[in-house]
């Protein structure tokens, strides 16, 4: 069994110097590749601009965009895989990229947006565990998102709670299974919450 985990958060470039994202660190998903590791699985880590130290025995690859991401894990994950979505991947991208550096007054204030595809979502693989990062309704969108993305489990978390969310070393998350059962963990380091998401993966038939 091989696991294909998405960390970090994806850029989308307006042109070269400017772009749309997000905070997240890739703190998260980079403990879920270690916590897998740590197994003596076979791990591909595909990571967003990110600072972070490879774990040991992860063969990591880096991408910058959402569909750049999606290529990637489509590559790798195969139809017996286990995909663990950590990754803030942007929903939207600017219409158009601009090859060189936009003059201010060649900007008028408006920027044409378009959806990135949903990599959760898309791929077909044998189990699939996402996150949702809430700020409000915690519960409900996450069970929303678990169903809607055919998932096994989605592992919420309020990224407005202090030292939960982007960033932290720690985290406080729930695990909503597709069984409906639920399940709320104390405040607790990422690399104990990867443990515990990966215990669960490992326990899938
Ligand atoms: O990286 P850190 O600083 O450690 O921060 C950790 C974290 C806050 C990023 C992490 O705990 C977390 O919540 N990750 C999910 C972030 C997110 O984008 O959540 P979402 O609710 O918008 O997306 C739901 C799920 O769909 C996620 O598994 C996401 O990876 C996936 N998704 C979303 C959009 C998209 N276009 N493609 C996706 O695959």
């Amino acid at each position: 069994m091989k696991y294909v985990v998405t960390a970090g958060p994806t850029r989308e470039h307006i042109d070269p110097v400017r772009f749309l994202s997000n905070p997240s660190t890739g703190k998260m998903g980079f403990a879920v590749a270690r916590a897998a590791a740590e197994l003596g699985r076979d791990v591909v880590l595909v990571a967003g601009p990110v600072a972070l130290r490879t774990p040991k025995g992860v063969r990591r690859i880096d991408v910058t965009s959402a569909r750049e991401m999606l290529a990637v894990v489509e590559r790798e994950l195969d139809g017996d895989d286990v995909f663990i979505a950590t990754a803030a991947v942007a929903d939207w991208r600017p219409a158009e990229c601009a090859a060189k550096k936009l003059k201010k007054r060649e900007m008028d204030g408006t920027l044409k947006l378009v959806r990135n595809p949903d990599i959760l979502k898309s791929v077909r693989c044998r189990h699939k565990i996402g996150f949702a990062a809430e700020t409000n309704d915690v519960m409900v969108e996450a069970a929303r998102k678990c169903r809607e993305k055919g998932l096994d489990m989605i592992v919420a978390n309020d990224v407005t709670e202090r030292g939960a969310g982007f960033g932290a070393d720690t985290n406080r998350v729930a695990f909503l299974r597709k069984d409906g059962s639920v399940e709320r963990l104390p405040m607790m380091s990422k690399l104990a919450v990867a443990r515990r998401i990966v215990r669960f993966a490992e326990g899938l038939a």
